[in-house]
């Protein structure tokens, strides 16, 4: 059973399809076991705190240098041995010292179809705000591992969402949340903890 450090930010949909995963047995090898949030009172904690999960608060504005706000994590993620770590709608950027400690043990949501409308300032609803005002037709969400550029790790799993007439930024997230990134993060969290993902050049292989 691998340990599970999963990182938030906000309303915590993505932790709680984790959770619910975990109850389900769609993951059953690995446990989660500790919720970390960049941000007091994100709703994410609430959905820890129900769930029996031990939760604390890791906050930016807490810490004078990025490199003591990834220190703080990183002896929360290393006291709670963690084995997996899971960015679920976590907004900071993480380190690199950090990434480079946990390399290829860091896995984050993306709400589209990497590589279309990623990398710095493309997060929450801008991402779908951006598909939209493209006109694409598609979209989807990313599951993938962390690398030292935003959005730019090996991808693991993907899953296209259909873009429908009359959809605001609000509509699609629900779409993808619900169609794409509540199946495939849990998913890629037990291909990881059963150990059958292996990246090699930047890409993933699943066996
Ligand atoms: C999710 O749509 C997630 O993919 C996105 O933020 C939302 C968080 O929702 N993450 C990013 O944009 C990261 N670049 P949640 O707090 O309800 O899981």
């Amino acid at each position: 059973m691998l340990n599970i450090a999963v990182l938030v930010s906000g309303g915590g949909t993505n932790l709680q399809a984790l959770i619910d995963a975990e109850k389900n047995g769609i993951i059953k090898s690995g446990k989660i076991v500790k919720v970390i949030s960049s941000v007091e009172g994100a709703y994410a904690l609430t959905r820890a705190k129900n769930a029996d999960i031990p939760a604390c608060v890791v906050s930016r504005k807490s810490f004078q240098s990025s490199e003591d706000y990834d220190s703080a994590i990183l002896k929360e993620l290393d006291d709670c041995g963690a084995d997996l770590v899971i960015l679920a709608g976590f907004m900071s950027i993480l380190g690199e010292g950090l990434i480079a400690k946990y390399r290829n043990k860091i896995i984050n949501v993306h709400p589209s179809l990497i590589p279309s409308f990623c990398g710095k300032g493309f997060y929450g609803l801008r991402v779908h705000q951006h598909a939209l005002d493209y006109g694409v037709k598609v979209t989807g969400a990313t599951v993938h591992f962390v690398n030292e550029i935003p959005d730019a790790g090996a991808i693991i799993l993907q899953k296209s969402v259909e873009i429908l007439d009359g959809d605001t930024p609000e509509i699609l997230q629900k779409r993808v949340m619900e169609q794409a990134e509540w199946k495939i993060l849990p998913e890629a969290a037990e291909l990881f903890c059963a150990g059958r993902l292996t990246v090699t050049d930047n890409k993933v292989t699943i066996k």
